[in-house]
């Protein structure tokens, strides 16, 4: 018996090598971790429940028959984040480079079924050369395999990617499927084809960095939800991240322990708002002021900065945060803050955790470039997300609500359920200069009859009072008691139900 046992935690020893000491040093020497090493920083202290330890691959082609080692690349299994299920897959690249062969794609297989059946979060930790090159087809088939789990477990169960090392070609897919995409700068990337077939078909010239890095990904093509400095710092984050969100869908969010009095009264939001209305300030300022602890989870913090989209929490409960950013664009709405929020809204509604929204929008953004991208569609992607959104929203106006960006923004006509506005609330048709202009067209020329017009329709429209008459703003509340105005309006909203007619699926403008 003695012996056996001594087998068995001789063979562990073994498969915890992965693929050797030089391949563990050169993965250390590039400043990553080791596959093993990153579970055990993203999950709690001795909580990794490890699966499929001894499972080897069954390729006989190119001599693979002699090179058999246990685990075949990817370290997968179960443990706790702060006490709370989560399955983990994370790829080893010093074994094989971390590529994907056929039985590598079915332990990988195995955790996402379970995480789907038994009703919890799956991390995948993504560090490979992609495709098993000594098994081809089988390796594809393999990466279909778990990109049709990737599908099946949208809106059931969270998924997170971290990307920590390549990760190119058809392999994007799987972590592009999923909800959220941590990348970690300089070790990371991600590109369907890379710099040598770029340079070959388009004469660019880019590095791996340039091309998929972390910065291009989370600055320009928003594939990513977050960059971290290193390895540490992302599995930090991850841990962080998935303390705002349930475990399913059928789940809530965790309730924290807050230390924060809920009705706190922030005299200082009073003066948020500038007296000069083209002036711009920080609506991160009122989000952090609102929130439990003053602690707000931003994401997507580097890409379409004139909309900022996150976690915070309001009596302990996870609430998501969409708000217009006055310091960039003046806040409006374009074709890249509208895909990043109605994302972010359907995650929301599809985990149910409420909407909160902060509206301070002057309209839509003009120009051909916007136009010619299809702003239309995109536009539609976030008024689609709002109005078929079932959560719990709650919306406050703090300064502009213009024209389809007011209807836009969870307004009361898409089943905003408590819709607040500041004293400082505009919410009109335009901005009273271009309303003046356009009513007034023939008195053009005469300055002092159009400062008259335009000071008359400020008066009449550049105000909350004419929506708040017609019922459309539920209340004209204090800045000040904003914090306890929401939470209590989601307090009220535990009990919420409502649902949409039945369909196969809805066909969002994609
Ligand atoms: C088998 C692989 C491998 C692969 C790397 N290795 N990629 N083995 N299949 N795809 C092995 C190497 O042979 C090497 O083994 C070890 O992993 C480390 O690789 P290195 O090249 O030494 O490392 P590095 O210099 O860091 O370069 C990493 C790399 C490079 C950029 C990922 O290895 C590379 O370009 N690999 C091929 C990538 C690729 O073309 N993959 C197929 C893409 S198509 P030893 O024994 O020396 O340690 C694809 C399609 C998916 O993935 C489609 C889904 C639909």
């Amino acid at each position: 018996m003695k012996d056996i046992l001594e087998e068995l935690e001789a063979r562990r020893q073994t498969a915890r090598q992965g693929g050797g000491q030089r391949r563990v040093d050169a993965q250390h020497a590039r400043g990553k971790l080791t596959a093993r090493e990153r579970v055990e920083l993203l999950l709690d202290e001795g909580s990794f429940e490890e699966f499929d330890t001894f499972v080897a691959h069954r390729c006989t082609d190119f001599g693979m028959e002699k090179d058999r080692p246990a685990g075949d690349g990817v370290v997968t299994g179960w443990g706790t984040i702060n006490g709370r299920m989560v399955y983990v897959f994370s790829q080893d690249f010093t074994v094989f480079g971390g590529s994907l062969s056929e039985t590598h794609a079915q332990k990988i297989c195995k955790v996402m079924d379970m995480a789907v059946r038994n009703g919890a979060p799956i991390i995948g930790i993504n560090d490979s050369g992609g495709a098993r090159i000594q098994e081809g087809v089988a390796s594809l088939a393999g990466y279909a395999e778990v990109f049709q789990r990737n599908i099946m477990a949208s809106g059931v169960v969270p998924q997170i990617s971290l990307i920590m090392g390549p990760c190119a070609g058809g392999a994007v897919y799987s972590p592009a499927m999923t909800d959220f995409i941590f990348m970690v700068k300089d070790t990371s990337y991600m590109f369907v084809t890379g710099p040598d077939v770029v340079k070959t078909v388009t004469n660019e010239m880019v590095t791996a960095e340039e091309l998929g890095g972390a910065s291009t990904h989370t600055k320009k093509s928003s594939v990513a939800d977050g960059a971290f400095e290193n390895d540490v710092e992302a599995l930090f984050e991850t841990r962080r991240l998935f303390d705002f969100l349930p475990l399913n869908n059928r789940d809530r969010a965790p309730t924290r322990p807050f230390f924060d009095d809920v009705a706190r009264i922030e005299g200082s939001l009073d003066t948020l708002i500038p007296d000069n209305p083209n002036q711009p300030y920080d609506m991160k300022e009122l989000i952090r002021k609102i929130a439990d602890e003053g602690d707000f989870y931003e994401l997507q913090k580097d890409f379409a900065g004139n909309i900022v989209t996150g976690f915070v929490r309001l009596e302990g409960q996870t609430v998501g945060v969409v708000a217009n950013q006055p310091l960039v664009l003046a806040g409006c709405l374009d074709i890249d803050s509208s895909r990043k929020a109605a994302r972010f809204v359907r995650f929301c509604d599809a985990f149910e955790i409420p909407i909160l929204t902060f509206v301070d929008v002057p309209g839509f953004l003009p120009g051909t470039s916007q136009e010619y991208g299809g702003v239309i569609k995109h536009g539609a992607k976030l008024l689609f997300a709002y109005g078929e959104a079932t959560v719990p929203k709650v919306t406050v106006i703090t300064r502009k609500a213009y024209g389809g960006a007011y209807d836009v923004m969870a307004s009361k006509h898409l089943r905003g359920d408590f819709n607040y506005a500041w004293p400082t609330a505009e919410i009109a048709v335009m901005g009273a200069k271009g309303a003046t202009e356009i009513l007034y067209r023939s008195e053009l020329g005469d300055n002092d009859k159009i400062a008259l017009r335009t000071k008359d329709y400020e008066d009449r429209f550049a105000n909350p009072f004419v929506a708040a008459e017609k019922g459309f703003i539920d209340e004209v509340i204090m800045p000040h008691s904003t914090r306890k105005r929401v939470a209590r309006a989601f307090a009220s909203l535990r009990g919420k139900r409502l649902s949409n007619p039945w369909k196969k699926h809805d066909n969002i403008p994609l």
